[in-house]
């Protein structure tokens, strides 16, 4: 028997230990009393370890009788061979016999069930308790060790931390802002960053070429699994480097994480532009674990010599459709879908069963009665190496039809599990400069976000054409990050404002510092952000950014219900 007093973690606890005396700290995590026995699993942050409370030590057991699930104690003893016990729940191989132990504070029934709980509002009500979890403990951990391994990547890389004002002007970065006024100082208005965008230019133009920082940005709207008004983005700028040298540098970091944090080595990010993505995937965040994609057939609708297109008419409408082939769909499951597919007020939906069968071709379906059977066959020419399979197809204008279709997509690949990939990690490129709704320009990112082209008698005449030089990285249908070569001219920023009908007041009243800081040489630069729960939620594997952040803002139904 050893003679030392050593302070152990119960998850530390191991053979190197056995014989020795020991002092440990931690919660009751379950009772198992067997008469002349009692058995308790001790937690700490670092893992369980079984205490073993015998007669002999009579105050001991005495104590052990008072004790519930929860309780703090501490506890002296000595630690104890277990290899020759099978049970799965003997950790390292080790038990400690208690010799003494000490309640350090009682606990309370808990009001939830730590391990398995079920309601969300009492998990965030008892945050402080469903912290007690593994997972959640685990979560928070890869949490930190993510941000460790962030600092270390970007400090080898020449990066420099700067930190920025939290109390700042309005972002323009597409939400709505926090605004927080000061009674010192005369009321003044001070709004939370949505991100640190128009800072971390300003510093390239003060001369630091490479800026990083953990973020916290703040975006008044309802928490959503992939959002947070509060959240927290790695954020970077560069100047005087290359978008693909930028890219690439971005890019060895996430397959660090992936590396570092899963054992997992990522391939290369492929790249996919915008346009593609939204023919292709009915997305710009598109989900690339399956290879399923969407089919244009308006050009063969109107190409054709048949009346369809007198019957829908497609200057106006097009027909994409998508092919789940090799998947025997149930036909209730087709009911399923199209009422899905019809939820978005669709002009036309239809869908066909294909079944080839020695040779013989079997059609099922709606579209067999609108179309005639050689046309289906030049449908079918579109679609390679069909033996059994369902097509849906969708008839409205383009953006409706792509992205309805695209939502489809994802939920027959979740329902049928038609991914083939664990990750698939890739950029997105050459997206719109601009968005339109109601006939109204807005930034497609941000407003200072550089166009492709630099010709601005073009981009004021032509504003809806121009691409913007930004860029998105996807992993498995999340938009984990997005960033953009900057404008550097005081001319095109203005004219880009001027295009998106930013005032004059306001050019000068939010954006002056920025606008003025321009006329003083500023270099070229580019950067990105990228969102950091959402990258964790993907490296914990959760269902919701809740899981990684330890004080998760509520939603506001939740709000009612908590506070009811
Ligand atoms: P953006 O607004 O696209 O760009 O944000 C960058 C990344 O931040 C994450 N993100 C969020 N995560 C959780 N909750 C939210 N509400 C939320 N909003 C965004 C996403 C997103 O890709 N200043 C620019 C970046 C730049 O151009 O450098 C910006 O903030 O993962």
């Amino acid at each position: 028997m050893g003679k030392l007093m050593q302070r152990l973690y119960c998850g530390r606890v191991n053979i190197s230990h056995i014989d020795k005396q020991v002092i440990i700290y931690g919660w009751v995590n379950c009772i198992r009393n067997l008469g002349r026995l009692i058995f308790i699993d001790l937690r700490d942050h670092y893992g369980i370890i079984q205490l073993c409370c015998i007669p002999k030590y009579k105050y001991v057991f005495n104590q052990v009788m008072k004790l519930k699930n929860e309780f703090c104690i501490k506890v002296i003893g000595i630690v104890q061979n277990k290899l020759k016990n099978k049970k799965k729940e003997i950790i390292n191989n080790v038990e400690i016999l208690v010799i003494d132990l000490d309640i350090i504070n009682q606990s309370s029934t808990l009001p939830i069930n730590i391990n398995n709980i079920v309601n969300e509002e009492k998990r965030l009500k008892f945050r402080y308790l469903d912290l007690r979890s593994k997972k959640m403990t685990n979560n928070i951990k890869i949490r930190s060790k993510v941000f460790y391994i962030i600092n270390t990547f970007m400090t080898k890389n020449n990066f420099l931390y700067i930190d920025t004002p939290i109390l700042a002007s309005p972002s323009y970065d597409g939400a709505q802002d926090y605004v927080v006024s000061s009674k010192i100082n005369n009321n003044y208005r001070y709004y939370l960053p949505q991100s640190p965008q128009i800072f971390k230019q300003l510093l390239m133009i003060s001369g630091f070429d490479k800026y990083y920082q953990i973020a916290k940005c703040f975006r008044d709207e309802d928490s959503r699994s992939d959002r947070q008004p509060e959240f927290t983005q790695l954020d970077i700028e560069v100047s005087f480097i290359d978008t693909s040298e930028l890219m690439k540098i971005i890019e060895r970091l996430i397959r660090y994480l992936w590396y570092k944090i899963l054992d997992v080595k990522l391939d290369k990010f492929i790249k996919i532009s915008y346009n593609d993505a939204i023919c292709r995937f009915g997305s710009d965040k598109p989900d690339l674990r399956s290879n399923i994609e969407l089919v244009n057939l308006t050009k063969l609708f109107t190409s054709t010599n048949n009346n369809y297109n007198e019957i829908y008419n497609f200057n106006l409408n097009s027909i994409i459709a998508i092919n789940i082939n090799n998947i025997n769909i149930s036909d209730e499951d087709v009911n399923k879908y199209i009422k899905y597919i019809n939820l978005d007020n669709i002009k036309m939906s239809f869908w066909i069963k294909i079944n080839v069968k020695f040779n013989k071709l079997n059609l099922e379906g709606p579209a067999i009665k609108i179309f005639d059977y050689k046309f289906i066959l030049k449908i079918l020419d579109f679609f390679k190496n069909i033996n059994y399979g369902t097509i849906f197809f969708v008839i409205d204008d383009f953006h409706k039809a792509t992205n309805i279709l695209g939502k489809l997509r994802l939920k027959i690949n979740s329902d049928y599990n038609l991914n083939n990939v664990k990750w698939a990690p890739l950029w997105i490129t050459d997206f719109p400069l601009f968005k339109i709704k109601n006939n109204t320009l807005s930034s497609m990112h941000h407003p200072f976000t550089a166009p492709k082209c630099t010709d601005i008698n073009y981009i004021t005449k032509y504003p809806k054409s121009i691409i913007a030089n930004s860029y998105d990285i996807v992993i498995n249908g999340y938009e984990i990050g997005s960033g953009s070569v900057r404008i550097n001219s005081y001319k095109m920023q203005k004219v880009i404002f001027d295009i998106l009908g930013i005032s004059k007041y306001k050019q000068n009243k939010y954006f002056g510092t920025l606008l003025s800081a321009l006329k003083y040489g500023a270099p070229p630069h580019s950067g990105l952000a990228i969102g950091l729960d959402r990258l964790l939620m993907l490296l914990t594997n959760s269902s919701s950014i809740k899981d990684v952040i330890a004080f998760p803002k509520l939603t506001s139904k939740m709000m009612n219900v908590i506070n009811k």
